[in-house]
């Protein structure tokens, strides 16, 4: 037992080599190959943080063209892989069903499976990334009965979400171009966070030679917690519970209050002791969405008087517990007309590529070995049957 370090939730272990994301956590930073997240989320676009967490540089203009072009062609899924949702009841959880059709796909794509050629693994990210906002849109248009729509692959990839999800067949939806860029940002702002849970989940899987979508299935399960990805839900629902300003000292006194279980959502962060650099974008894209569409939402003003409670009491001070990237995702994605069930979807559509970095970049790591933790064994000694 004394050979090994015992760090349980990985708090000071360092589990791979990875040159895709940096983050202090103390000060707030958060990079991508180097570029500070506040401008890639304000200059760029989802899919050029694709190409540049896949390939390690900004694409120029004809190596995104081309990268679009790829992305674009993978959209569609396979008709019977469209036939297993009918297997889901209509109220499971989108989530549950994203599981189940993502893993689903390993049947499907039988050159995938060969996890050891690297143009095998550059298609496999493709095909993933690019029937990410497909599938995610299914479980919508799933869990309320209407038909499902396909992409239209002349938008760009945050409208034709859009027009997944809201077009029907009666209708002429167009996605409102001030909309769609926001849902760009929300994908931008999730698309990668080093070693999180469902990334760690991703590589762990990978790391055995599974197949790039039973390990996107995996990393989606672990998303799925409050903990984590699903803890953008969980915000919302209870900032619809405090539901007023005046409502909000019981909620902060019982979030201090260590005999109730009760945690403020979308607060805290395992790595940031300073505030979410995503959190700063995603709030300022919250007032510029609400303001686009003329919406007064009370729980806008609901989340901002938390968080300057939150932020001047000294529980929260000491802890250093600041709004996290789900604090105000919500608000934006409630205020686009998505569903609360669906908001840790969008979640796993946007991480898919930092996932799918990943573990094409393990893949490549002539270091990378079979993830294997040892354990302190606490259970009895040797005894006779
Ligand atoms: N509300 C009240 N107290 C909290 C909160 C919170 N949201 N978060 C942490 N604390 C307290 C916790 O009780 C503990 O207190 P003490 O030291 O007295 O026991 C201390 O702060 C440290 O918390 P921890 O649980 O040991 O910290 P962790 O690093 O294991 O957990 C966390 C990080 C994100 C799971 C946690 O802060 C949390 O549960 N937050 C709410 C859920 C949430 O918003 N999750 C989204 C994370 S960001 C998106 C993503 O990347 O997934």
């Amino acid at each position: 037992n004394g050979y090994f370090t015992f760090d349980p939730g990985f708090v000071s272990t360092a589990s791979c080599k990875s040159s895709i994301t940096y983050i202090d956590g103390d000060k707030g930073v958060l990079l991508h190959r180097g570029y500070p997240i506040d401008q890639l989320a304000n200059k760029s676009s989802y899919l050029e943080v694709s190409y540049l967490l896949l390939y390690g540089e900004r694409p120029t203009p004809e190596e995104l063209k081309e990268f679009v072009s790829m992305v674009s062609k993978h959209t569609m899924l396979n008709d019977q892989l469209v036939h297993l949702f009918q297997g889901f009841r209509r109220d499971a959880h989108p989530m549950a069903i994203m599981c189940g059709v993502v893993g689903a796909m390993s049947a499907f794509f039988h050159d995938s499976l060969d996890v050891g050629n690297p143009r095998h693994r550059e298609v496999a990210a493709f095909r993933l990334l690019s029937k990410m906002p497909t599938v995610a849109a299914m479980c919508y248009k799933y869990s309320v009965g209407q038909p499902f729509m396909y992409p239209q692959n002349d938008l760009s990839y945050a409208e034709n979400f859009l027009h997944m999800m809201f077009a029907t067949p009666c209708d002429n939806y167009k996605p409102d171009p001030i909309i769609a860029e926001a849902m760009d940002k929300i994908f931008i702002l999730h698309a990668d966070h080093e070693q999180n849970a469902s990334t760690s989940t991703v590589r762990l899987a990978g790391s055995s030679g599974a197949n790039p979508f039973a390990c996107i299935a995996a990393g989606i399960a672990s998303l799925w917690g409050p903990a984590h990805g699903g803890a953008n839900e969980a915000c919302l629902n209870m900032l619809e519970e405090i539901g007023s300003v005046d409502r909000i000292d019981e909620y902060v006194a019982k979030a201090k209050d260590k005999d109730d279980p009760f945690r403020l959502m979308g607060f805290g962060h395992r790595v940031y002791k300073n505030y979410d650099p995503r959190a700063t974008v995603m709030r300022e894209t919250c007032h510029e969405v609400l303001d686009h569409l003329n919406i007064q939402d009370p729980l806008l003003d609901v989340a901002m008087k938390l968080e300057k409670i939150a932020l001047e009491d000294p529980y929260f001070v000491e802890k250093k517990l600041y709004p996290n990237v789900d604090f105000y995702s919500g608000i934006i994605l409630k205020a686009i007309g998505i569903p609360t069930n669906m908001f840790t979807v969008i979640f796993a559509l946007s991480r898919t590529v930092g996932w799918i970095a990943h573990w094409g970049e393990m893949h490549a790591d002539p270091d990378n070995k079979i993830g294997r933790p040892r354990q302190l064994y606490t259970g009895d000694d040797v005894r006779d049957f």
